[in-house]
């Protein structure tokens, strides 16, 4: 495995398939209230430059229940706010700490920390991508049907960072991806190459109904991602029709689940009655970020999980 996750495509499918299933594990050594302590005495930093409800308390309760400690860093108060270059900083934090996670505006500032640091730098979401909620999701997805080859998956709205990763992952999963979306936010043309190069099935559309028609799985998320506020009636305009109602639902496989990153905004992108219906696994999904990370962070950071 890499040193670094900032990319789903950081992984192999043979690392995919091992995370999602040592995530199960720890799951159910969580359950079943077994220790699992792998990495005992071992710190994780985590800097914020945007809001966080998901990924700062699943890291940080993550790092607690495998015995380590993780720090809530806001850029601000770091000297990284004053001026500090990053090549300085993370060479410094890689002499305290056994691993990095950054959230970040540009992608490219994560990259810089992972070239300048000696310890695993894990993206917590950026501009580009967002590979640990698509290993969430792929573990969501596994655990309802037990598979992940040969799914129909159908992305409905924003092309946006979590899209990105859902695009770059078709190639490691072996589902096959719809996107429908307008043509102005279609997932990144880099990105839908590299998936294609790599082996991955995707289809860009305009149509929903065309999207989810037969899907086991239909995802969305905001119309307005952290950052592009300034755009939010424009995005509202365009976006008109991308909802995810009951109706289109009814549209995909009776056996359909749906996800969603989450935060959600009712109304918009998704209908209340989806993301509180019957076929909506969002607060399963939003779970197992814990039990992913658990998995990733005892890759990265630490020793193989022992069963003892
Ligand atoms: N899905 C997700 O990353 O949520 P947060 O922004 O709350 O971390
Ligand atoms: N696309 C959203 C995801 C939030 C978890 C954003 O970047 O704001």
């Amino acid at each position: 495995m890499n040193k670094d996750l900032l990319s789903i495509l950081d992984l192999s499918a043979t690392d995919l398939e091992v995370l999602i299933s040592e995530a199960v594990n720890l799951k159910m050594l969580r359950k079943a209230g077994r220790p699992h302590e792998f990495l005992k005495g071992k710190a994780l930093a985590m800097v914020f430059e945007k809001a966080s409800t998901r990924t700062r308390i699943s890291f940080e309760t993550g790092m607690f229940e495998l015995g380590g400690h993780a720090l809530f860093l806001n850029p601000n108060d770091l000297q990284i706010g004053r001026g500090e270059e990053i090549r300085d900083t993370a060479r410094v934090m890689s002499r305290y700490v056994a691993g990095i996670m950054i959230r970040a505006y540009h992608h490219e500032l994560i990259e810089e920390f992972a070239r300048c640091s000696e310890v695993p730098v894990i993206n917590g979401l950026s501009d580009r991508e967002h590979p640990c909620q698509i290993i969430a999701d792929l573990m969501t997805i596994r655990e309802h049907f037990g598979t992940l080859s040969g799914l129909k998956v159908a992305w409905i709205g924003d092309g946006n960072n979590v899209c990105n990763s859902l695009v770059l992952a078709s190639a490691l999963a072996g589902y096959e991806l719809t996107v429908a979306s307008p043509h102005r936010f279609q997932p990144r043309a880099d990105v839908v190459d590299r998936a294609r190069a790599a082996g991955g099935e995707v289809t860009l559309i305009r149509n929903p109904g065309d999207a989810v028609t037969d899907a086991d799985v239909v995802v969305t998320d905001t119309w307005v991602s952290m950052g592009e506020e300034g755009e939010k009636a424009e995005r509202l305009k365009a976006f008109s029709g991308y909802s995810v109602t009951g109706a289109l639902m009814r549209r995909a496989d009776p056996g359909a689940i749906f996800l969603h990153c989450l935060p959600a905004h009712r109304g918009q992108e998704v209908a209340d009655e989806v993301i509180e219906g019957p076929q909506s696994l969002v607060f399963d999904e939003a779970e197992n970020r814990l039990h992913a990370q658990k998995a990733l962070l005892v890759k990265l950071l630490g020793r193989e999980i022992r069963e003892e």
